[in-house]
């Protein structure tokens, strides 16, 4: 997942781009195109067969996925904006003046307007994410709302980390990775990000947000919410697949499955094949017996300890982590080497 065999492009997308028609944009898109299909055909010919969570994130899937984070059953969300909102002061002040944000996965960018409400005179945002047009949605909508503020997103695979040089005579940098992506990494995976973003935020910190193992019940409720909005988002793969590659899923044949995998401290989400069927990639037949999955996702959960203890392997000093009363969810203040 860490390595993912695209072409190494940096696309910012920002008022002085061209058109999404544009040669270069083709491009993007045709090389974005040979990335799935090349991971998807890996996919299928493996057992188990499973493909990274990234490919959830086409513009559908990103509007899916702000669905599912409003929620009743999906907990993170709200809880993470609460203890943000409760502890911004104390954040602004760990902070400093002039600072620069950085967004690893900042899809809509709503979190962090609680970030750059607090801070004094943050100088720059870099939101990264791998859905170049609702970016570049949230991106506008940013500069509109902050005028003081650069903008700068970058569409791109965040875990990557390609960043421009600081801004000549800012404050610290900030890293902000919100809303427990890191837990679709594994734990090797999750070392090699925390290792590679001690070192672009050095002499910074890492504001990061990781979900905490709790009760199974409310873990399941929350990957099999009763609108099936998750099974949407989980399907939404196969239909993406099928117009961007011609596959011919029956994305219904495929039942959503969600469970935690409480050995490995993860909910796991798969695809089940509801019948025997076969799919195409590139005139190639795939075949899934019935019950067979394709494994779409892992969300591992952590404890207070065990996130602190990652970071400090990566090079980072923890500072403080705070969480909500009902301990759902955690926030960590990561202090980065020099
Ligand atoms: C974006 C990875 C944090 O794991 O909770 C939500 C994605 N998948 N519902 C998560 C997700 C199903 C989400 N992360």
């Amino acid at each position: 997942m860490l390595s993912p065999r695209m072409a190494p492009k940096v696309v910012p997308v920002g008022p002085t781009e061209g058109s999404p028609h544009s040669l270069a944009g083709d491009a993007a898109v045709d090389a974005a195109r040979q990335a799935f299909a090349h991971d998807l055909r890996q996919a299928l010919s493996s057992r188990p067969r499973s493909i990274s969570p990234k490919y959830f994130y086409d513009s559908a899937g990103s509007a899916l996925f702000e669905r599912i984070c409003e929620l009743p059953e999906y907990y993170p969300t709200r809880t993470e904006m609460a203890i943000l909102r409760a502890r911004a002061g104390e954040i602004a002040a760990l902070a400093g003046p002039g600072a620069e944000i950085v967004e690893f996965g900042a899809g809509a960018c709503i979190k962090v307007r609680v970030l750059l409400d607090a801070l004094d005179s943050p100088v720059r945002f870099l939101p990264i994410d791998i859905s170049a047009e609702p970016l570049a949605a949230a991106a506008a909508a940013l500069r509109r709302d902050y005028p003081g503020l650069q903008v700068q997103p970058v569409a791109a695979d965040y875990t990557r980390l390609l960043l421009p040089a600081p801004v000549p005579g800012h404050g610290r940098r900030l890293g902000f990775f919100p809303g427990s992506t890191i837990g679709n990494f594994s734990n090797a995976e999750a070392l090699q990000f925390l290792q590679r973003a001690a070192s672009v935020l050095r002499g910074g910190a890492l504001l990061l947000g990781a979900d905490l193992v709790k009760d199974p019940a409310v873990l399941h409720a929350a990957y099999n919410d009763a609108q099936g909005v998750t099974a949407a988002f989980n399907r939404n793969l196969l239909v993406r697949a099928n117009r961007e590659l011609g596959t011919r899923f029956v994305p219904t044949q495929f039942d959503h499955s969600a469970f935690y995998n409480a050995p490995m401290q993860r909910i796991e989400m798969h695809l089940v094949s509801r019948c025997a069927q076969h799919v195409e990639l590139d005139g190639e037949r795939f075949e899934f017996a019935q019950g067979q999955t394709l494994h779409t996702e892992n969300s591992c959960k952590f404890t207070i300890e065990s996130l602190r203890a990652l970071a400090v392997r990566a090079g980072f000093t923890p500072g403080p982590a705070w969480t909500d009363p009902q301990r759902l969810f955690s926030l960590h203040w990561l202090e980065a080497p020099h």
